[in-house]
């Protein structure tokens, strides 16, 4: 099935990707085909090269920005004499693993991982944990972490990853875990490439959609909307975050539906001239869902994506009481993830709004209860 996640991008990328690595500066270029997995960030390590170049096939297969840890202490060999410094940081790690003393320092970051939807991490392994340097990140850092969608990277000679795994989930307590984590080792090192691109296709990341878009729901048929760029709008989407609201809206004055909303929100009102689609935040409280105009002082909230005048009215029900609504983040598309995959539905293929599409459609589609961007 031709559902790519991934294509290879011009090597332009990589190398921007590489040289970001030590500035810590974000590589803003997209290669065309690439995985847009939101605002997405590789956090490495690296002390032999290994974890380098998986980094480089990553960013090349994602144009995510990457950020290289970088100990304080430079030239330390922590491979030398049976790997005696690797060993004892990891020992005074394991001994107290909520004592900052345990950490090895590491170089200052300057990133904003507030700015990131989606975390690679992706580290070595030393005596089954965690590269101290990386364990270092973490435990400064990890509850930046919370609630965003982390995913894992491991390399090792031969060791298997569960303890690095545990290591992580420790450190970062909060995170939305993006599904199993990679092990790369020295057996399966060369087909790399290959590994992080089946295992991109299969961890379920933030993507853009799911971050920007406003579901509303009347009668069963889903329309999505964009959020307005206003606190009242961010209040609305941290709300739904919790799960649906369900609202009961009547038509009034022959451009609207509105009601109350059951809560307030922060308004920034100004005279709006509202036109058909948008939608409003009226006297804190109360949502408007415009099939019409109306000029007042009105707070933005949204507006819904493409809709005719004539298809808003259909919609919203223009002229009746009582109209059922819900609010939420989640399309109808993204429910099929709750269905039980058949050799049938493996085959199928649905755009946001649910429908199913033919094999050659283009986009961000659903497969197999999954988002992909579907490139024939
Ligand atoms: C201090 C230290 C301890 C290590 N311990 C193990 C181990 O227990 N098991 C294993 O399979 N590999 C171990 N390795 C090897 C690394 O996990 C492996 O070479 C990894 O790919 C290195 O990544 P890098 O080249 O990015 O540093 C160790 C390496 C170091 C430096």
């Amino acid at each position: 099935m031709a559902q790519t996640l991934l294509k290879r991008g011009m090597a332009l990328v990589a190398l921007l990707a590489a040289m970001a690595c030590s500035s810590g500066e974000g590589v803003e270029a997209k290669a065309q085909g690439q995985t847009d997995l939101g605002k997405a960030l590789i956090v490495y390590y690296s002390f032999t090269g290994n974890v380098r170049s998986i980094v480089s096939q990553l960013s090349e297969q994602t144009g995510a920005d990457v950020v290289e840890v970088q100990p304080a202490e430079e030239g330390l060999d922590y491979a030398a004499n049976g790997y005696e410094i690797g060993s004892s940081l990891i020992a005074g790690i394991r001994q107290h693993p909520n004592d900052a003393e345990s950490y090895p320092d590491i170089k200052p970051i300057d990133i904003d991982l507030a700015a990131y939807d989606n975390i690679i991490l992706c580290t070595p392994l030393w005596w089954s944990q965690m590269a101290a340097p990386m364990q270092t990140f973490l435990f400064r850092n990890g509850q930046k972490l919370a609630g965003k969608h982390v995913a894992l990277i491991v390399s090792s000679s031969s060791s298997g990853i569960s303890s690095t795994v545990a290591d992580a989930k420790r450190l970062v307590p909060d995170a939305v875990w993006t599904g199993d984590a990679l092990w790369i080792n020295d057996r399966n090192r060369s087909q790399s490439s290959t590994l992080i691109a089946n295992w991109l296709s299969e961890q379920n990341f933030q993507t853009t959609d799911e971050t920007m878009k406003l579901y509303i729901t009347i009668d069963g048929q889903t329309q999505a909307a964009t959020f307005a760029d206003t606190q009242a709008a961010q209040e609305l989407q941290a709300k739904l975050q919790d799960g649906p609201v369900d609202v009961t809206l009547n038509s009034s004055g022959g451009f609207e539906i509105w009601g109350a909303l059951g809560f307030s929100l922060t308004s920034s009102d100004e005279r709006i001239n509202a036109v058909p689609g948008d939608i409003i935040l009226y006297d804190d409280s109360n949502i408007c869902l415009l099939y019409g105009s109306n000029t007042w002082s009105y707070t933005r909230l949204g507006k819904f994506d493409g809709l005719s005048q004539s298809q808003l009215r259909d919609f919203l029900k223009a002229g009746e009481s009582g109209i059922k609504v819900r609010l939420s983040l989640q399309s109808d598309a993204t429910k099929i993830k709750n269905l039980k995959a058949s050799t049938d539905a493996e085959e199928q293929v649905f755009n946001l709004s649910g429908q199913q599409m033919g094999q050659t459609t283009n986009g961000i589609l659903v497969s197999k209860g999954r988002k992909v961007a579907h490139n024939k």
